[in-house]
């Protein structure tokens, strides 16, 4: 086209484009190559990657990787360094999942959820007149579920650590007894969970530091918790489940009124499970089984999707919207009714994901129309076939990976800190139905299938996932949020498979949620324009009077033109991407 101008003009337009070119050249070396909105660009590196909520924590987890370790090593390291200086949700007293692809191509699932104290039953939480005592499983030594983080982090070591146990324990142990610089983020923490925190006088004295709060750039030592990692440090998982720590925590539990015996403690065990697996397009989708509804719900909503060009609506549109939306409503209705710990219920997993059953799910979205949730059923599958989490994800330069998501459940589980022992407990029996038909803490509505049992675990939404392209790993990624992990991770994933995005791009880009019920849709702060919202109303939409930042997803994705890992932490939270 330049070829077409008088040559004056040709070159006072090369002047002109070179002196734009010049001025705003660090802008283009800043700028993400696809940015969207005001997100900042991905972390790349040429070996391994770790994204965690913390930065202490990722940084521990590259050093690791550093010293030789692998993406186990370093997630094992991460696991405990995150019960140091993330304690809203990194843990010793609570659970999760760990979904690992080594560099053989092997997939594996860790379910190391905490399961329910043999002393627990079906009306646990009922009064004697079958109402829901209000709090009794959210709050305080009848909330805590037996903890099964140690035994997590003990099984993967096991099984694919190359660094010696005492090493990996190590920056965790130095983080607690060294203490660290508390950054805004974490004072933040602390503040928005005072009243939790404050009822119990161990955790008061420790994180509240008896009201003298913790300001930004004071030192934080936890000398009990150091104590703690010491001894699983020098005796392992027996330390936690048999030994000096758990007399420590079952003397406390039992002093508080809670039910947790050392039978208990020393009974619970880490399953390996099958990691559940989909596909979506041309991408093959690992993710988290049954005791967690995430990867079923996750593969059912892509799966109804299977035909639909999403790009072609426009990231953002009231139809691209709409159509995610009557997705998720359809997932969440069916969790609503069918899944729970598989070792005591079926799962109805094949005709929940068979593709005649999603496209008929799919067939049934108006697309000019919301659904009323009461008109959306669960499916009937009855003939039987035979607010804190945190995830991290980590690839070595080998190329093994893990996706790991633990929590307490709420933030600082119970709110209880087990005297002598610097552990926070989780509050993970909350995830039971604690009556069939009455909503959890996240309005959830579930079946007797997840009623409490003894040794059970509860069902989660955790949603740890790896997604391979002929058969090579591509990304990898998860979520906190109780349910909006399932949809965080939803759409997370469209946006960088479907859409194109960036990996930080695609954390950043604003959520939507909807579980089926209650009926209404939560959206991020800025996240729905008001034409967009006015036309989705218009649609039968309703939205929640509050939109909130929901989500935390730390996650890495292959870049296939640099050759190399990206990494991206939800530049909403504190977190970030560590290099090898
Ligand atoms: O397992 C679950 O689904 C919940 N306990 C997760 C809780 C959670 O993500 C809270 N985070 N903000």
């Amino acid at each position: 086209m330049n070829d077409a101008l008088p040559r004056t003009g040709f070159f006072r337009s090369r002047i002109l484009t070179t002196l734009v070119l010049w001025i705003t050249f660090p802008l283009f070396l800043l700028q993400p190559s696809q940015g969207y909105g005001a997100s900042r660009a991905p972390v790349w590196g040429p070996r391994g990657l770790v994204a965690t909520v913390s930065p202490a924590a990722s940084e521990v987890g590259a050093s690791i990787l550093r010293q030789g370790g692998n993406a186990a090593d370093a997630a094992v390291a991460v696991g405990f360094a995150l019960a140091v200086t993330w304690p809203a949700a990194g843990n010793l007293g609570g659970g999760g999942f760990a979904l690992v692809r080594s560099q053989d191509g092997k997939s594996n699932f860790i379910d190391y959820r905490e399961t329910a104290p043999a002393a627990a039953d079906k009306n646990f939480y009922l009064d004697a007149k079958g109402e829901i005592i209000p709090g009794a499983s959210t709050r305080g030594f009848r909330a805590i579920a037996t903890p099964g983080t140690v035994a997590g982090m003990a099984l993967l070591h096991k099984k694919y650590g190359k660094l010696p146990w005492k090493k990996v324990i190590e920056p965790a142990r130095r983080l607690a007894v060294e203490g660290f610089i508390v950054d805004q983020s974490f004072v933040s923490m602390l503040e928005s969970h005072k009243e939790r925190l404050e009822k119990f006088p161990v955790s008061r004295r420790i994180f509240l530091k008896n009201g003298k709060d913790l300001k930004v750039g004071d030192r934080f030592v936890q000398t009990d918790l150091g104590w703690s990692l010491t001894q699983i440090q020098k005796s392992g998982e027996s330390a936690f489940y048999s030994g000096t720590i758990a007399k420590r925590m079952v003397a406390a539990i039992k002093k508080g009124g809670g039910v947790i015996t050392l039978d208990d403690l020393k009974n619970y065990k880490a399953v390996e499970r099958a990691p559940l697996e989909g596909r979506y397009k041309n991408y093959q989708i690992l993710t988290a089984p049954p005791p967690s509804s995430g990867g079923a719900l996750l593969l059912a909503m892509l799966g109804m999707l299977e035909k639909d060009d999403v790009q072609a609506l426009g990231f953002g549109s009231a139809a691209y919207n709409h159509l995610l939306v009557e997705t998720m409503k359809r997932a969440f209705a069916d969790r609503s009714e069918w899944f729970g710990d598989p070792d005591f219920v079926q799962n109805p997993l094949k005709k929940f994901l068979a593709p005649d059953y999603l496209a008929k799910r799919r067939a049934n979205i108006n697309m000019s129309k919301a659904t009323p949730s009461q008109e959306i059923k669960p499916g009937d599958f009855s003939d039987k076939e035979s607010q804190d989490t945190t995830h991290y994800t980590i690839v070595d330069a080998q190329g093994m990976i893990i996706s790991n998501t633990y929590t307490l459940n709420g933030s600082f589980g119970s709110g209880v800190t087990a005297e002598g022992t610097g552990i926070l407990m989780n509050n993970e029996m909350d995830d039971f139905s604690s009556k069939p038909g009455s909503p959890n803490m996240y309005g959830l509505l579930q079946s007797d299938r997840n009623a409490i049992a003894p040794k059970k675990r509860p069902l989660s939404s955790m949603t740890p996932t790896i997604v391979l392209e002929g058969g090579k790993p591509i990304l990898a990624l998860g979520s906190p949020g109780g349910p909006t992990i399932i949809n965080s991770v939803f759409q997370v994933t469209l946006n960088t498979l479907a859409l194109g995005m960036d990996i930080q791009t695609a954390i950043d880009a604003p959520k939507l949620h909807h579980q089926w019920m209650p009926d209404r849709i939560l959206s991020e702060p800025w996240g729905v324009n008001p034409d967009t919202k006015k036309i989705m109303q218009s649609m039968g939409h309703n939205f929640g009077d509050r939109s909130f930042h929901f989500g935390d997803v730390q996650a890495v994705l292959y870049d296939k033109e640099r050759k190399q890992w990206s990494g991206g932490s939800d530049s909403r939270h504190g977190g970030s991407v560590a290099v090898e």
